[in-house]
């Protein structure tokens, strides 16, 4: 079962989430960090952004892989998720620009970009810690429902809901690109650490469908079932379609002091 965790505020799961990265590069300065887009997961980087600066911890040595991209937007478009995570992450973090990978959705090559992209994280030794958030029809990364468990980096179509929902970083919603590369759910779950995190009232139906629900390629989400060590870091709001949720209250306020996330 996922590690259910309720929390005040989205900068307390911004803090437990960045101390768990923290320690683990402490421990191993060249972790490989799964680094997620989308406004969910930017309390974990503010957070890892001042835990670097108080604990002084080298982060020079730092890989990354990105979830996904857009497909054919200009590289220098600023919603590129390559942008993204060079201004939110690599950025104010002081990481490693080349080392940090983001897949490639530039029309050229698309054919191979997914294989590329695979063969990459296999060779990093794949990635420690993936940050995950969840869309409102339930995927992660871009994996939109009837994504196959099975599958790896790969084009797919951004659904209309989801063209909607990011509607608000573009122009217009006729601006979102029609496509993606995203990493696929078997990618995503070959993680040894998955952080799933969803905030406000919107992400309810999803989250609970993810943790609680059938599993089901018609709910992306529910993937993060079959990963043996997932934490889930949600505000009161996200919680709120839990059935479970008392249960999950108790656990984690009686969890071994051992235990780390
Ligand atoms: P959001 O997107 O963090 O911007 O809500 C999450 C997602 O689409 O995975």
């Amino acid at each position: 079962m996922a590690e259910i965790v309720v929390v005040r505020d989205q900068d307390a799961a911004g803090e437990l989430a960045a101390g768990s990265i923290l320690d683990l590069i402490a421990a191993k300065p060249d972790a490989v960090l799964g680094l997620a887009t989308g406004s969910t997961p930017l309390v974990v980087y503010r957070a890892l952004e001042r835990g670097i600066r108080e604990r002084g911890i080298d982060v020079s040595h730092v890989r990354g892989y990105a979830l996904d991209e857009y497909v054919g937007l200009p590289a220098d478009h600023p919603e590129s998720y390559r942008a993204v995570i060079t201004r939110e992450v690599v950025e104010p973090l002081g990481l490693t620009p080349s080392l940090i990978h983001v897949p490639n959705g530039s029309l050229e090559g698309i054919e191979h970009a997914g294989a590329d992209y695979e063969k990459a994280i296999a060779q990093s030794g794949g990635v420690d810690v993936q940050l995950l958030g969840i869309g409102t029809d339930g995927h992660i990364g871009f994996n939109e429902p009837g994504s196959s468990f099975a599958s790896v980096t790969r084009v797919k179509t951004l659904t209309e809901q989801t063209r909607k929902d990011n509607a608000r970083f573009f122009a217009s919603e006729d601006d979102v690109p029609m496509h993606c590369i995203t990493q696929g759910l078997s990618t995503i779950l070959k993680a040894r650490h998955l952080l799933l995190l969803a905030f406000g009232e919107g992400k309810a139906e999803a989250l609970a469908g993810a943790v609680e629900g059938p599993v089901s390629a018609s709910n992306p989400g529910s993937a993060v079932q079959l990963h043996p060590h997932v934490t889930v870091l949600v505000d009161e709001a996200a919680a709120s379609r839990l059935r479970n949720l008392d249960y999950y209250r108790y656990a984690y306020a009686n969890k071994p002091a051992w235990q780390t996330l």
